[in-house]
């Protein structure tokens, strides 16, 4: 076996475990990882797990909402929110509970201040910029969910209040089922799948459910499913882009 080999498969042990290993890393390390991490960790380490479908309805959504500004939860290592400032030009927000890839990430964008790291569980990061006006409720709004990777899901809370606090939001959630596409991949946790189901029609409230039109099977990257919910206030702005699509007769029915 070569050096450069066993150097490889190293780094990927080592990527596999980041989570676990991060929390007591030391920033420096992690970010040693993070840069080194790209050539085995692939897609992940691109913007919307490398999906160039995914990549393309974001920059018809920011194109057509106009939103003053983005949130994320979730921001592992940055690769999302980079490529939301970077098609949107406005300010990102982006969430993240762990404190080393929070670390990680204000160090990567430190020269970016329009990108704000809150080392915060991103139901909190939400409440915060409601509470200090951060982003006024008249304006539109772009919403990426990504924070679901422990039995904790804060995907119900963070739809809640999104929808109810900004009446003119866009929220597009990562790892979702797309009930008729087998080739797109979702959460599961236990008996929990990511669903309309899931998050019921008392969460959903009035807003459109709306899906990726770009069949699974010529998705890009991870292949990961979505789902996008747009307020009954921007709803027109959105239903008609190319890249979504709705699915008649969809009911909730949790
Ligand atoms: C799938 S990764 C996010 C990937 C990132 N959005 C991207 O596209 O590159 C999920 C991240 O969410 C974080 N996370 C999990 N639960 C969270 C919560 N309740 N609040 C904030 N961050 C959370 C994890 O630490 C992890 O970094």
């Amino acid at each position: 076996m070569t050096l450069a080999r066993i150097t490889r498969q190293a780094t990927a042990l080592l990527a596999r475990s980041y989570d676990s290993l991060s929390r007591p890393l030391h920033p420096a390390v992690a970010e040693l990882i993070g840069r080194n991490v790209p050539a085995v960790d692939g897609p992940w380490l691109e913007p919307f797990n490398g999906q160039r479908a995914r990549q393309d309805m974001f920059r018809s959504l920011v194109s057509a909402v106009r939103p003053v500004a983005l949130f994320e939860s979730g921001s592992y290592r940055g690769a999302s929110t980079r490529f939301l400032w970077q098609v949107s030009g406005r300010p990102v927000y982006t969430a993240e509970k762990n404190p080393s890839f929070a670390r990680y990430v204000a160090r990567e964008f430190r020269h970016v201040p329009d990108i704000k790291v809150l080392n915060r569980d991103s139901r909190d990061a939400l409440r915060i910029l409601h509470g200090g006006a951060h982003i006024p409720p008249s304006e539109p709004f772009l919403c990426y969910l990504d924070a679901h990777w422990n039995a904790d899901l804060p995907l119900r809370e963070e739809v809640a209040f999104i929808l109810q606090k900004w009446p003119l939001s866009v929220i597009v959630i990562d790892d979702f089922k797309v009930p008729d596409d087998h080739d797109y991949g979702f959460d599961a946790y236990g008996r929990t799948e990511l669903t309309v189901d899931y998050l019921g029609s008392s969460t959903l409230g009035a807003s459109h459910v709306l899906w990726p039109s770009c069949p699974g099977r010529e998705e890009t990257g991870y292949r990961r499913g979505c789902v996008v919910l747009a307020s009954p206030k921007v709803a027109a702005t959105v239903s008609d882009l190319p890249e979504l699509r709705r699915i008649p007769g969809l009911t909730v029915t949790g």
